[in-house]
């Protein structure tokens, strides 16, 4: 779903995290503020323990701050409910995990249909765009294959293109390049760069300071606050979201 406001894709506001009651209190997240523009690549690193998943669940609207505000696109998201916030997850957001998180059993075009579904697309158009994104991500001639006949570098673009059918306003990923070899690394980050270049908005966990280095800009997290945030490239907000 492109963006309907001009506001920031992503705004936190004071965001805090607690896990846990009294003695076992841990402060995961603790008054984070950050705004995301559209067009932006950011890397989120810190080491482990920092916060960075929690964060990233945060964004996701897989879980809610204890404090503080996030609004995605312009909405307030402590205002919305769980199947709210289950909608707004699916309409706006697309994941990319560690190890892909694709069916097993279930060929490349209909991993990627797959969100179209839930989104209530008919079959034609579901295979149709579904086939476009493959094409997209440089895969149109395996989308007849399973996950099990693909190299890593192939599932984690098929992963990619699935985040990508719905046309969400953000791409999250954690660790996108975590799983994979240097070669495959490569080509998923190349794929970054061309989706960056086209007008997507990402925002990707990583531990490793050479993948954050593709980004943008690079967030660094410390017992679950931000302790820098540079600017490695100069950014133009796109006019318009790109096509891929
Ligand atoms: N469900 C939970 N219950 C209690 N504590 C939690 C929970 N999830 C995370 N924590 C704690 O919150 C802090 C931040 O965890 P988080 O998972 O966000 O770190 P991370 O930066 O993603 O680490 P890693 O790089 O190891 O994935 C840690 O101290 C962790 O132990
Ligand atoms: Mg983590």
């Amino acid at each position: 779903m492109p963006s309907i406001t001009n506001r920031p894709v992503i705004e936190l506001a004071g965001v805090g995290k607690v896990y846990g009651k009294g003695e076992a209190e841990v402060h995961a997240l603790d008054g984070v503020d950050i705004a995301i523009e559209r067009g932006d690549f950011v890397a989120i690193i810190g080491a482990s323990g920092s916060g960075k998943s929690t964060m990233m669940n945060i964004i996701g609207c897989l879980d809610a701050p204890t404090f503080g505000s996030y609004l995605l696109d312009g909405i307030r998201t402590g205002d919305l409910d769980e199947y709210q916030l289950a909608q707004i997850r699916n309409r706006k957001i697309g994941f990319v995990f560690q190890n892909f998180n694709l069916i097993s059993r279930t060929r490349a075009v209909d991993n990627v249909a797959m969100p179209l579904a839930y989104a209530k697309v008919r079959r034609r158009e579901r295979r149709e765009r579904a086939l476009a994104m493959l094409d997209a991500v440089g895969l149109a001639n395996r989308a007849e294959h399973k996950p099990s006949e693909l190299s890593g570098g192939q599932q984690q673009r098929v992963a990619i293109a699935r985040a990508l059918v719905t046309n969400p306003v953000l791409l999250l990923a954690d660790e996108p390049t975590g799983a994979l070899d240097s070669h495959s690394s490569a080509e998923i980050l190349d794929l970054f760069d061309s989706l960056h270049s086209s007008g997507r908005t990402i925002v990707m966990i990583t531990h490793e300071m050479d993948v954050a280095a593709r980004a943008g800009r690079v967030v660094r997290m410390q017992d679950g606050r931000i302790i820098s945030d540079e600017r490695l490239k100069p950014f133009a907000q796109p006019l318009l979201a790109g096509a891929l």
